[in-house]
C-alpha cells in the first residue's frame, strides 16, 4: 500500500517543499555539476566508476531542454577535465522528446558529440512503458548509426516485452543496462508479482551476460548479484565483460564489497535541484528508508553529538 502511495506522491511535485533537505541529500549528490563531479572523484578513489544524471524529467519548453542539454555538455567536459571516465545518463523527455523529436535529437547529439570527443558514453535512461518502443526506435534510427558504442539503452525486467527486447539487442550487440523498472505500470504490460519481475531479471541478466555486449546489471538485489557472480564464474565470463550498477547512497557496503572482490561497479550519481520525483521513487522501493533517514536526522540533531 505504501509503495503505490509513494509512487503516486512522486507525481505530485507540490509536496516537494514538505520534504526535509537532509532526506534528499541521502540519495542526491548535490545541486551543482561541481558537487556531482567531486562526488564522482571520491568514488573513483575507491575504484568505483560513475554515471552522472541531471535530475529533471518532463520539461515544458524548448529553452528548458536546451538548458538541461548545456548542463550535460558542461558535465561531460568537467568529468574529462577531472580525469574521470566520461559516462552520463540522460532522459529523453528532459531533452524534449514530448515536445519535438527534432529538438530532442539536436540536444542528445550535442551531448553525444561531447561524450564521443572524450571517448565517453551516454546511456538513455528508460522511462515509463509509454516510452519503451519510442525510445528504442529513436535509438536505433537516429543514434546507433552515428554513435555506435558511445550510446546504450535500458531495459526493465518488469515489462512483459523485455525477453524479446533482450534477444533483439543481444543480436544487435547493443550495450544494455538491465534494471527491474521504477514506474507504476498496468498488469497488461508488466508483471504484477515481484517474484515474476525477479525471475525475468535473472533470465535476461544471464542472456545478456552470455550473449550481450558489456551489460550493466543495475540492481541492489543481493541474491541476484550472487547469482550473477556465480554465473560469471561458471561460464568463464571475466569481470571485464560486464559491470554492476547501483544508485548513489544505496547499499554502499555492497558496492565496496563487490569492488574489493574484483568486480566492476558503477554508481548512478544524480544531482540537481529537481530531486523530488527521483527521491520519492527511491523511498517507494524501500519505504523503511523513510524511518532510516528520519532516525539519522534525529540522531544528528540531538545535543552532545
Ligand atoms: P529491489 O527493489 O527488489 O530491491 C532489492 C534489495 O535492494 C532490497 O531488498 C533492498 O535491500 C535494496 N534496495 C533497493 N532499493 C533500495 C533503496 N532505494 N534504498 C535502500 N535499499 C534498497 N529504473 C527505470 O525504470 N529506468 C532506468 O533507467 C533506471 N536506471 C537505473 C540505474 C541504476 C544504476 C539502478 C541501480 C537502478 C535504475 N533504475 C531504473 C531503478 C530500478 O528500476 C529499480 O527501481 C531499483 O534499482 C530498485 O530495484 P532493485 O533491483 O534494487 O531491487
Amino acid at each position: 500500500m505504501l509503495r503505490p502511495t509513494l509512487l503516486w506522491l512522486s507525481e505530485r511535485r507540490a509536496i516537494a517543499g514538505l520534504v526535509p533537505d537532509a532526506m534528499a541529500r541521502r540519495f542526491v549528490a548535490g545541486d551543482t555539476v561541481q558537487q556531482a563531479v567531486q562526488a564522482a572523484v571520491e568514488l573513483q578513489a575507491k575504484g568505483i566508476t560513475t554515471t552522472l544524471d541531471l535530475l529533471g524529467e518532463s520539461v515544458h519548453s524548448p529553452a528548458e531542454t536546451e538548458a538541461a542539454c548545456a548542463t550535460y555538455v558542461d558535465m561531460v567536459q568537467r568529468m574529462a577535465a577531472a580525469r574521470l571516465e566520461v559516462n552520463v545518463s540522460v532522459k529523453l523527455t528532459q531533452m524534449g522528446f514530448d515536445l519535438d523529436e527534432t529538438l530532442c535529437l539536436r540536444n542528445v547529439a550535442r551531448i553525444l558529440d561531447a561524450a564521443k570527443a572524450a571517448d565517453g558514453f551516454v546511456r538513455l535512461d528508460m522511462e515509463g512503458s509509454a516510452y519503451t518502443q519510442r525510445t528504442l526506435d529513436f535509438y536505433r534510427a537516429k543514434l546507433r548509426p552515428l554513435y555506435g558504442d558511445h550510446c546504450g539503452v535500458v531495459l526493465q525486467s518488469m515489462l512483459r516485452r523485455t525477453d524479446a527486447d533482450v534477444a533483439a539487442l543481444c543480436a544487435e550487440q547493443v550495450r544494455v543496462r538491465l534494471c527491474k523498472g521504477a514506474y507504476l505500470e498496468p498488469a497488461a504490460v508488466a508483471f504484477p508479482e515481484k517474484s515474476d519481475v525477479d525471475f525475468s531479471y535473472v533470465r535476461n541478466m544471464e542472456r545478456l551476460m552470455a550473449e550481450g555486449h558489456y551489460p550493466g546489471l543495475a540492481t541492489h538485489d543481493e541474491a541476484i548479484i550472487r547469482r550473477a557472480c556465480a554465473f560469471a564464474r561458471e561460464r568463464g565470463i571475466g569481470p571485464e565483460r560486464f559491470e554492476f550498477q547501483m544508485l548513489y547512497g544505496v547499499r554502499r557496503d555492497l558496492q565496496l564489497r563487490l569492488r574489493q572482490d574484483g568486480w566492476r561497479v558503477r554508481v548512478y550519481l544524480p544531482f540537481g535541484t529537481q530531486w523530488y520525483p527521483y527521491l520519492m521513487r527511491r523511498l517507494a522501493e524501500r519505504p523503511a528508508n523513510i524511518a532510516f533517514i528520519l532516525g539519522n536526522m534525529v540522531r544528528e540533531a540531538l545535543p552532545g553529538r
